[in-house]
């Protein structure tokens, strides 16, 4: 076979680099294209699984609390649970420092319950920690606190479990001071 037969066949049967490059890129155009269409399609099914506007605004709320009468508490909601935002007298305060961590079921201080050093502010959730119905405030209970009726949870003026079967004190949420007047839930 002559020299120019032999170039003509290899022409004919294989793919020249020019074919190749060209397979190449519309390989990857088509992937290119593949991917954007299913990112379009997932997009919508990933944001609706984002939080709505709604909700993110609840998740922290701001509360001025300079209207909180001494010996009075206010009740407000936060992510769909009642919070109680109590005013403590200097006797709650007392009676709730001046009890031994060795006599509590769940130990905490009152210092490290309470919003300002001077335990003035108490601010918790008011669901009960046995099964989550809200207690009553003001005094009630056998200390001096809140009393859970649904099956005799007794919580202390620092809201501490003293007696009955919740199992732990009133949750203390996320909380700080955004200025003398107004905290900050969550
Ligand atoms: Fe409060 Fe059971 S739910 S004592």
């Amino acid at each position: 076979m002559l020299a120019s037969e032999k170039e003509d066949n290899v022409s004919d049967t294989e793919p020249q680099v020019e074919d190749v490059d060209r397979r190449d890129f519309l390989y990857v155009a088509t992937g290119a294209a593949g991917a954007v269409v299913a990112g379009a399609t997932i997009w919508p099914l990933v944001d609706q699984m984002n939080p709505s506007a709604d909700v993110l605004a609840l998740a922290s709320i701001r509360l001025d609390i300079s209207g909180v009468a001494e010996g009075t508490q206010i009740r407000e909601l936060w992510q769909g649970k009642p919070v109680f935002i109590r005013h403590r007298t200097a006797d709650e305060i007392e009676q709730a420092r001046a009890v031994s961590l060795g006599d509590l079921k769940d130990p905490q201080s009152d210092e490290e319950r309470s919003l300002d050093e001077a335990g003035k502010y108490l601010v918790m959730l008011g669901v009960c920690t046995h099964l989550g119905c809200v207690p009553l405030g003001d005094g009630a209970g056998d200390y001096n606190g809140w009393f859970c009726p649904c099956h005799g949870s007794h919580y202390d003026t620092s809201g501490r479990i003293r007696k009955g079967p919740a199992p732990y004190n009133l949750e203390i949420p996320p909380l700080q001071m955004v200025d003398d007047a107004t905290i900050q839930i969550g």
